[in-house]
């Protein structure tokens, strides 16, 4: 197939590309910069520099695609997600990249979109297992990734293949958020959001990637892509705390994170979702089954 793929320099993109690759595909990717361009090429990737926001450049650079991937996504820096403006560029990505995507792709006649979401948009599950059936919820870091979606809806109606992903927490190399955790448990301080008995849903950024990969052939639909046992929070931190060899002195903010505000709800739910559509679906199946394993081998890759 000819894929072309929009965030193929991030935390997930650098991943998918060479999965991509890999798998017998040819792709081209946006590229934002000369150093973004040499990046793909060096992973066997065509790199086309055009806006995200601009229809007409995207149509043509679409053109002649069996299906593009939208992976972008502007997440600010850990220590500014409370700030409401830190979010804004992400939300235009979002709301607006997603809408122009669908757009171009539309205009110039791709059968299949695949548009990154995340399983944090679903309502606080308890212990429950979701799927992708199960309700989900709106707060104002989630709007950019409802927006996301209903634009993939709005493909589908047209006569599209839509495919939405919902993935869980990225961690690995790569991902900013984790690698800055992983440094902060090496000084024995380990971040809990929310009660440590609920359970946080993550994929390490290797699976993700290739899962992006396998993707491409999946039935339309919308797909949880998590790890095969998600862990509660306390277990989480305690496999981050082991792969960093450290015994945490201090934990948190545990609960405290509740009053950190609605940006950061999405951390502090509790989601255990189920990977099982996707793996049915796709036949992809996680290096990492769970973050324990993952967690052990960011740490060997990103030694100190
Ligand atoms: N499910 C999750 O847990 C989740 C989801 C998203 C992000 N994150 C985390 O948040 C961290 C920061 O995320 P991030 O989204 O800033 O970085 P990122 O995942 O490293 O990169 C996002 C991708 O989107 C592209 N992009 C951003 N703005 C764009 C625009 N205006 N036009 C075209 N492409 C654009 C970037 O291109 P350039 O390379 O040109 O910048 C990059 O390819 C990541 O390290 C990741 O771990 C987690």
């Amino acid at each position: 197939m000819r894929v072309f793929v929009i965030g193929g320099t991030g935390a997930v993109g650098s991943w998918a590309v060479p999965a991509l690759v890999m798998a017998g595909h040819r792709v081209a990717a946006l590229a934002r910069t000369p150093a973004s361009a040499a990046a793909l090429r060096a992973q066997q990737a065509t790199p086309v520099e055009v806006s995200l926001f601009d229809r007409s450049a995207l149509t043509d650079a679409f053109a002649g695609c069996d299906a593009v991937v939208n992976l972008a996504t502007a997440i600010p820096p850990m220590a500014r997600f409370a700030s409401a403006r830190a979010w804004e560029a992400n939300q235009e990505v979002r709301v607006e990249g997603s809408a122009a995507v669908v757009d171009a792709a539309l205009a110039a006649d791709v059968g299949r979109v695949l548009q990154e979401s995340v399983c944090m948009l679903y309502a606080d599950g308890g212990a429950a297992w979701l799927d992708e059936h199960a309700p989900t919820d709106r707060f104002p870091m989630a709007e950019g990734n409802h927006a996301a979606e209903v634009n993939i809806a709005r493909f589908v109606e047209a006569g599209g293949e839509g495919v939405v992903l919902r993935f869980g927490w990225f961690y690995g190399p790569g991902a900013a958020h984790s690698e800055q955790m992983l440094a902060l448990a090496r000084r024995r301080v380990v971040l809990t959001l929310g009660a440590p008995g609920g359970y946080q849903s993550a994929v390490h950024v290797a699976d993700a990637g290739a899962a992006v990969a396998a993707a491409v052939q999946v039935p339309g639909g919308v797909y949880n892509v998590v790890d095969d046992q998600p862990l509660t929070k306390r277990d989480f931190a305690d496999a981050l705390a082991g792969a960093a060899g450290r015994t945490p002195w201090v934990r948190g903010p545990g609960r405290l994170g509740r009053v950190l505000g609605g940006r950061l709800t999405s951390l502090t739910r509790s989601v255990r979702a189920s990977n099982a559509r996707f793996r049915a679906a796709s036949g992809w199946v996680p290096r990492y089954p769970s973050a324990r394993e993952g967690w052990r081998a960011t740490a060997k890759d990103l030694p100190r």
